[in-house]
């Protein structure tokens, strides 16, 4: 049985909540989020920052922001594993080296949520036959806090630099490059489009004898993040905390 904490509690977090709660067999041990507005039913302490004696957990899920992220890591990884939605903080490598190293010296790990993508077990595994990796992101301009009339490209370059300019839209775009090719040789193109309801994303990989396209659409459902996440973030707790299934894929 395992202790559930939660950096964070807007809509990722709440249906990861209500998942656990269902599943009933590992405890939430504890949820740290500002203004808590009381809309989901909890038996656990709530915090609004880090509390040293409350915010103790085997698993944190940081489901808040990437700048949230780097500035709690550091009180988790020295004693919890973390599950991490927010992956654009990883295109800070000193952020990055510094959880790494942490976790090296505590023996704790980081899980990345695969999030709104599918497929990165198999980039993963390719990367080092990779020589070409794009992705083209299409999002309302709501989604992207934008207010475009006309379909308007507006960003095209390196994976790195997408996830500084917009460190809240582009998680997926991180969690190819930490997959393939890394956040300088992946490339990104970002378009917003006040014609569609779904945010889309296209994936073109190229390696020594093969290549593969993976095209993912998710409807917006408000904010910034569309129905698939969270249901995927389901998943991933499951894998890491277990429990029976009649089979598994590898
Ligand atoms: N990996 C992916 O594919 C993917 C997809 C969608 C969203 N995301 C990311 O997941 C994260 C959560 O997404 P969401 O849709 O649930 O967002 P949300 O806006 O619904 O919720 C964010 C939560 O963070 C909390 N928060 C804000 N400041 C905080 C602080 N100082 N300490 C603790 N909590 C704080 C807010 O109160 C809120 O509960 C975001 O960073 C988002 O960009 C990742």
């Amino acid at each position: 049985m395992k202790q559930v904490g939660f950096l964070g509690c807007g809509k990722i977090g709440k249906t990861m909540i209500r998942h656990l709660k269902v599943r009933a067999d590992h405890p939430i041990a504890f949820v740290q989020t500002p203004n808590f507005k009381g809309d989901i039913n909890l038996d656990c302490p709530v915090v609004s920052t880090f509390d040293e004696d409350v915010c103790k957990a085997d698993l944190v899920v940081e489901c808040a922001t990437p700048d949230v992220l780097k500035q709690q890591y550091q009180y988790y990884l020295r004693r919890s594993d973390m599950l991490i939605l927010s992956l654009t903080a990883f295109s800070d490598d000193d952020f990055a080296n510094k959880a790494y190293a942490l976790c090296e010296k505590h023996g704790t790990n980081i899980y990345l949520a695969h999030g709104a993508i599918l497929g990165l077990d198999g980039i993963f595994d390719a990367r080092d036959i990779l020589n070409n990796v794009t992705i083209e992101t299409v999002k309302n301009p709501k989604s992207l806090g934008r207010s475009d009339t006309d379909r308007t490209v507006f960003f095209n370059g390196s994976t790195r630099e997408a996830c500084q300019l917009m460190p809240r839209n582009v998680n997926v775009h991180a969690a190819i490059a930490m997959a393939g090719l890394g956040f300088d040789k992946t490339h990104s193109k970002i378009i917003s489009d006040p014609n569609v309801s779904t945010n889309s994303h296209i994936i073109k990989l190229e390696g020594e004898g093969f290549s593969s396209t993976i095209d993912v659409s998710s409807f917006a459902t408000g904010g910034i993040t569309g129905k698939y996440t969270p249901i995927s973030a389901c998943g991933s707790l499951d894998r890491i905390l277990g429990g029976k299934t009649p089979y598994q894929f590898v």
